[in-house]
């Protein structure tokens, strides 16, 4: 009975352990999978390891920066990036950003040097933040900025941009077979996306769909779901996901006989399982295995 007893308790105490782990599986997967996690801050830092300097501590000594040197940042083309310069308190000396490439002077403490309007400084007093905003980001701005301080000997640290395109993605592309009378669901999603767009069109051929009767548009942050109720072969053919601020998607769907008996191997289905509960059902079955060699002693 003793011995029965002890082999329950390791195997509840396995049980509670394979669970946590799989409890931190999913949940790393569902941010990791939210792109806008990172959005513009997204901070990654080029050559050593920096989990000691996140905060700002550069190995013990304090440096005038809070900001991390090498930041990236990221930003869409036509969207707005913003380059950060969190500096702490210090009694004087100016805050300058200037960009690598050719040595341009951008801005000098709150004023801009720059013919081009689409650089300004988001000060942000009570923060020591000197964050440099550049709008409607072109892919030209990518490279290297540089965020100085006039103190003696003056110190700077680099924040590198990196320009993405935004695109749209149609689940199931190119081509998508559904039964007729059966629901038709698109799910677009947007990709290397640092913005949400302000509207997301869907199109039939040449024609906008979203207020049609019958059908419903579901927008994410960063997706949009297309839902056409009893899809008949009218609906067949090219359907177009455009978001405001993205390369379109298309895909083609073909409507089957509801009375036919084809069953074409290629009927994709729009809805099929996500990752995150693959990686579940991985982790269950490594439970399965290793607990088996215990219960036959028991
Ligand atoms: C940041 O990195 C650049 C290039 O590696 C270097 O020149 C600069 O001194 C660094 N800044 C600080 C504050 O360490
Ligand atoms: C579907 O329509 C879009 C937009 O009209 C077009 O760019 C794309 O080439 C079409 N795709 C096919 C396969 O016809
Ligand atoms: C689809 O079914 C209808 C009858 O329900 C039939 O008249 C038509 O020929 C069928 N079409 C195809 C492509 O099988
Ligand atoms: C979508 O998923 C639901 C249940 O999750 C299922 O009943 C339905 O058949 C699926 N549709 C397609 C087109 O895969």
């Amino acid at each position: 009975m003793a011995v029965t007893s002890k082999y329950l308790v390791i195997y509840f105490v396995l049980i509670i352990y394979f669970l946590g782990i799989i409890h931190s599986m999913s949940s790393r997967n569902i941010s990791s999978s939210q792109f806008r996690h990172r959005r513009s801050y997204g901070e990654r830092r080029k050559g050593k390891d920096g989990v000691s300097n996140i905060k700002g501590q550069l190995s013990g000594k304090p440096g005038v920066f809070v900001t991390e040197n090498c930041t990236v940042v990221l930003a869409q083309i036509g969207g707005t990036a913003t380059l950060p310069c969190v500096v702490r308190k210090f009694n004087s000396g100016v805050v300058s950003w200037i960009r690598k490439q050719d040595y341009h002077l951008l801005t000098v403490g709150l004023a801009t040097y720059n013919t081009d309007d689409r650089f300004l400084v988001e000060h942000v007093r009570h923060l020591q933040n000197w964050g440099l905003l550049i709008k409607h980001v072109q892919l030209s701005d990518a490279g290297l900025y540089e965020c100085q301080v006039s103190t003696h000997p003056p110190t700077n640290i680099l924040v590198e941009l990196k320009v993405t395109k935004a695109k749209a993605e149609i689940q199931g592309a190119p081509d998508l077979h559904i039964r007729s009378g059966s629901l038709l669901r698109l799910v677009c999603t947007l990709q290397y996306s640092t913005e949400t767009p302000a509207y997301v069109f869907w199109y039939h051929e040449q024609r906008m769909i979203n207020y049609d009767p019958g059908v419903s548009v579901i927008e994410g942050r960063s997706s949009s779901i297309l839902h056409l109720k009893e899809a008949d072969k009218s609906n067949n053919g090219n359907y177009t996901c455009s978001p405001s601020n993205a390369v379109p998607a298309s895909i083609n769907v073909h409507v089957l006989n509801a009375t036919a008996e084809e069953k074409p191997a290629a009927m994709q289905h729009a809805n099929s399982s996500s990752s995150t509960n693959s990686i579940a059902k991985c982790s269950l079955l490594i439970v399965t295995i290793i607990l088996i060699p215990v219960l036959p002693n028991t």
